[in-house]
């Protein structure tokens, strides 16, 4: 279950890699991630916008729809990367909400702006999203 430093660079690896197909023409803000499922699986995503711009979807929420279409739940660590970014971005308010669903809160998530060099954030869920609902209140009545 513990996910290594290893482990963490080739998923910033692939998060930089996923956001090579960014469609983000009009905030030219490319955003790759990569989500290491618990069954070893690695799953990727990047934003997606649209000229309705309400309906963009975040690099992180597409890998996590993205790995539940195709039957995987559970998620142990996350990578982000932001090329176009000089400094490291975190996930928003909502990919936070949606990826609580199915990661815990002691699941590493690592950000930065170049891959898996220096100046990239290591962190956990829980951090990022403390006081998480589903997981505070599990197991009471
Ligand atoms: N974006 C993500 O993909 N993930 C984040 O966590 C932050 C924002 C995207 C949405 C939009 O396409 C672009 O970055 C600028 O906000």
């Amino acid at each position: 279950m513990n996910v290594d430093d290893k482990q963490m660079d080739t998923l910033a690896a692939l998060a930089r890699a996923a956001a090579e197909y960014a469609y983000a023409p009009y905030s030219k803000f490319r955003v790759g991630a990569a989500l290491l499922a618990a069954d070893g699986r690695v799953f990727t995503g990047c934003n997606v916008e649209n000229r309705s711009f309400g309906l963009t979807v975040c690099a992180e929420r597409n890998a996590v729809f993205h790995a539940v279409a195709q039957g995987c739940r559970s998620f142990t660590a996350l990578a982000i990367v932001t090329p176009d970014s000089d400094v490291p971005v975190g996930p928003c308010g909502a990919c936070r909400q949606v990826l609580s669903e199915f990661m815990l809160p002691q699941s590493r998530v690592r950000f930065g702006a170049g891959g898996s060099g220096e100046g990239a954030v290591d962190t956990s869920l829980g951090e990022l999203l403390p006081f998480d609902s589903l997981h505070d209140l599990a197991g009471r009545g």
